[in-house]
């Protein structure tokens, strides 16, 4: 199992381009099960779990190629509609597949995703809207096993919560049902906009997307087009992170800025300053001593909850007492016991935590524990004074591409090695 092995104490200074947004891509990819004839994505950020989707689709019978940033992908001849455990236990966002394949093929089995390290992460919303739509749902020896033989229809659906996979299902399933849908409490991520942008140049007709409120006109079929993926807006959050917590100055390009106000909003509280340079440059510097900022996480457009670890990281360095709420995931503080180890003070209750400021991380032996808590440790790392050896970096390696070389390129100390 591979280790990063992190000398703190560098500023980070220089130039960053981001990669494409991983919960675009995983959600796009499954997109071209709904089209007839290639779907050509660029921009698609190569990660273990972009690599866990393409496999899922290879098993299902598409032919997809997934080299240099593009996956090239053609589901005309899907002859399994079957996705087993050992695909969607590696990765929760597998279950996306069945919207999909239930619309386009009248039936799909997807096993149950099972337990997750960030909290329950239950899916009955996606099969109450499923449901709502004419699918008959069994549940059967792990197995969520959905029919509509004639196909779906338009539904009223109100979302108990503004579920992310949740709202991409059911769009997805709209699309090719019969009749308008209305998803009411839909979730406004911008990864669904770029979700309903693909399927609306495939010829589907959705209106919306980006408001609590997605209306879709079902249409007979869709066809492959060719589209570019959308820009990480959780790793900007993070370099914009790590140029804070070392004091550096990092340029990032290709950032969407529109969807990072409430990131930029704490960070500037934190004392981070922001320059934009034409559309989507913009340069982070941080500050020579950090301030503490209480945050809360919540659906977009609210301070997203895949940033949380890592303004956890920059509050453990800041003056003062910071107060951390995590609406979204309820244990999703296990970077907490990490953090701990390199020197934090941290102090939990319930779905709060407590922070208070010290005034250097020790380096130490950490774990990673999931992906965002994963770049939580390696922003503290950097900032550590001597050596932080983080093992299960398989977590990182599922949402950041290339992660140590784009540190490494901004002067920080760090490496991988195999264990
Ligand atoms: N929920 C339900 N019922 C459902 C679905 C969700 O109660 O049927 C609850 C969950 O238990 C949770 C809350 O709703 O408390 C939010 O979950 P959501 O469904 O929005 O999360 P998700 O769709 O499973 C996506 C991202 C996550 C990100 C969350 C929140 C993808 C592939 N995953 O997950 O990304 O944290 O939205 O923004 O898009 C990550 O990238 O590290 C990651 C975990």
């Amino acid at each position: 199992m591979d280790e990063f092995i992190i000398e703190g104490g560098q500023r980070l200074e220089g130039e960053v381009t981001l990669s494409g947004a991983k919960n675009a891509a995983l959600a796009i990819m499954t997109a071209a099960i709904l089209a007839e004839g290639n779907t050509i994505l660029q921009n698609v950020p190569n990660l273990r779990d972009t690599r866990t989707i393409a496999a899922l689709l290879k098993h299902l019978g598409a032919k997809v190629t997934f080299e240099n940033g593009q996956a090239e992908i053609n589901t005309d001849q899907i002859n399994d509609l079957v996705a087993p455990y050992d695909l969607v236990s590696q990765m929760r966002a597998s279950f996306l597949v069945l919207g999909p394949l239930l619309t386009r093929h009248g039936q799909a089995e997807v096993s149950l995703p099972g337990g997750c390290a960030i909290g329950d992460r239950p899916i009955n919303l996606h099969l109450d809207g499923l449901t709502a739509m004419g699918a008959d749902i069994t549940l059967d020896h792990g197995y969520v096993k959905a029919r509509a033989p004639e196909g779906l229809h338009g539904a009223d659906i109100f979302l108990d919560f503004p579920t992310v996979t949740g709202t991409e299902n059911l769009l997805l399933a709209a699309t090719l049902a019969k009749g308008r849908t209305i998803l009411r409490n839909a979730a406004r991520e911008p990864e669904i906009s770029d979700l309903a942008g693909i399927l609306n140049s495939m010829g589907a007709v959705i209106k919306g997307s980006g408001s609590d409120v997605i209306v879709i006109e079902g249409v007979k079929s869709l066809k492959g087009v060719s589209y570019e993926i959308m820009a990480d807006r959780v790793e900007a959050g993070t370099f914009m992170m790590a140029a804070g917590i070392t004091g550096g100055r990092i340029t990032i390009h290709k950032t969407p800025t529109h969807c990072l106000a409430a990131v930029e909003k704490k960070l500037t509280q934190a004392g981070l300053s922001f320059e934009y340079e034409g559309k989507d440059s913009v340069t982070v510097t941080g500050p020579s001593s950090l301030r503490s900022v209480d945050i809360k996480t919540e659906p977009y457009p609210g301070f997203p909850t895949d940033l949380q670890a890592q303004f956890m990281a920059l509050m453990c360095l800041a003056n003062g007492l910071s107060v951390i709420k995590e609406t979204i995931f309820e244990d999703r503080f296990i970077h907490v016991s990490e953090l701990d180890r390199l020197g934090a003070e941290i102090r939990l209750s319930g779905n709060t935590a407590i922070i208070e400021g010290v005034s250097g991380f020790s380096g130490a032996e950490v774990m990673a524990t999931d992906l965002r808590a994963s770049a939580s440790l390696i922003l503290a790392g950097l900032a550590a004074k001597g050596q932080t050896e983080l093992s299960r970096i398989y977590h990182i390696d599922r949402g950041y591409e290339k992660i140590e070389g784009k540190l490494t390129a901004l002067g920080a100390n760090i490496r991988r090695i195999k264990k």
